[in-house]
């Protein structure tokens, strides 16, 4: 049985429990966080602190813990969680919601205690031999809400659009506003184009991926053309690679969208170079002794 973290306390999964009047359990009212570690080294945990604060600001609400609050809840919980001293690759949930009000009503209540809540599950290894099959995506219409730069834990969007994609035997939907592309229900998108690598722009429409900002910078580190700039649904399907970014699927390559195949059908050169210096700079922060 995992131990979770729940408002200050450290419990047995199946002893955590809310209430039913808690703002996330009605409304959604709430926002949460994903964090990859690796042998007990948490990937980019600043931009992910940095993340949280911003969703909080965009749903008005403050902060209930320090950074080192959270970093001290998790180390523990990932201690508490392993069974071999923090050698296993896991992922940490945690969410933050509006708390309990005393009545069902929109408007935010006077009285606001957050309601705090952190899992650890295991993260299935995921390395270059796993990911170069691929996968099968077709495009929706993005049809969710104007704020998607927030982590809302309100998904209904997200997962019609994931089950929609599951329906048509493809692994995900990437997602177009107004015939441009936004991003993946649960990832960010990633195509070349003539040769260059090209990602939607951060901003309202989209998540600003961990990952996407960690294969950006990697990219612009090693050579790699790359552009954060608008590109269409005209210009992803004729993509000579597209790939799906994600803090549990890495990079994942798209070889089928739409029913049909991406370039040769195959991953490309370019993941192929980029996984490289993806798993190359998640080994060495695996390794790394730094807490
Ligand atoms: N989702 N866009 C959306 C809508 C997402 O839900 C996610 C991740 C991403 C990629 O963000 P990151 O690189 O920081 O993981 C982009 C997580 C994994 C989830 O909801 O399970």
């Amino acid at each position: 049985m995992s131990t979770v973290y729940l408002n200050g306390e450290y419990l047995p999964l199946d002893q955590a429990k809310i209430s039913v009047l808690d703002r996330g359990f009605l409304f959604g009212d709430g926002v949460y966080e994903m964090i990859p570690a690796y042998g007990g080294q948490l990937l980019r945990m600043g931009e992910h602190m940095q993340r949280l604060q911003n969703s909080l600001d965009g749903i008005r609400l403050e902060n209930p813990l320090e950074a080192k609050q959270w970093q001290d809840i998790i180390h523990r919980l990932l201690l508490d969680n392993s069974e071999s001293g923090n050698a296993e690759d896991k992922s940490i949930y945690l969410q933050v919601t509006r708390g309990v009000a005393a009545k069902r009503d929109h408007g935010f209540p006077q009285q606001i205690n957050q309601s705090v809540f952190i899992m650890v599950n295991d993260l299935a290894p995921v390395n270059k031999e796993y990911l170069r099959p691929g996968v099968a995506a077709i495009t929706l219409d993005d049809i969710r809400w104007k704020a998607c730069n927030i982590k809302s834990i309100s998904l209904l969007g997200n997962i019609l659009l994931r089950q929609q994609a599951h329906d048509n035997g493809a692994a995900e939907a990437i997602l177009i506003n107004e015939g441009l592309v936004t991003e993946g229900a649960a990832s960010n998108v990633f195509a070349v184009i003539e040769g260059v690598l090209v990602t939607a722009p951060a901003g309202p429409r989209l998540l600003p991926g961990i990952t996407r900002d960690l294969i950006i910078e990697l990219a612009h580190a090693n050579g790699i053309a790359c552009e954060e700039r608008d590109f269409t649904e005209q210009e992803l399907l004729s993509a000579s690679e597209i790939w799906f970014s994600s803090s549990t699927k890495e990079i994942l390559p798209v070889v089928e969208l739409n029913g049909k195949p991406v370039a040769n059908g195959q991953s490309g050169p370019i993941w192929e170079k980029m996984i490289d210096i993806y798993q190359t700079n998640k080994d060495a922060l695996r390794n790394s002794s730094a807490q």
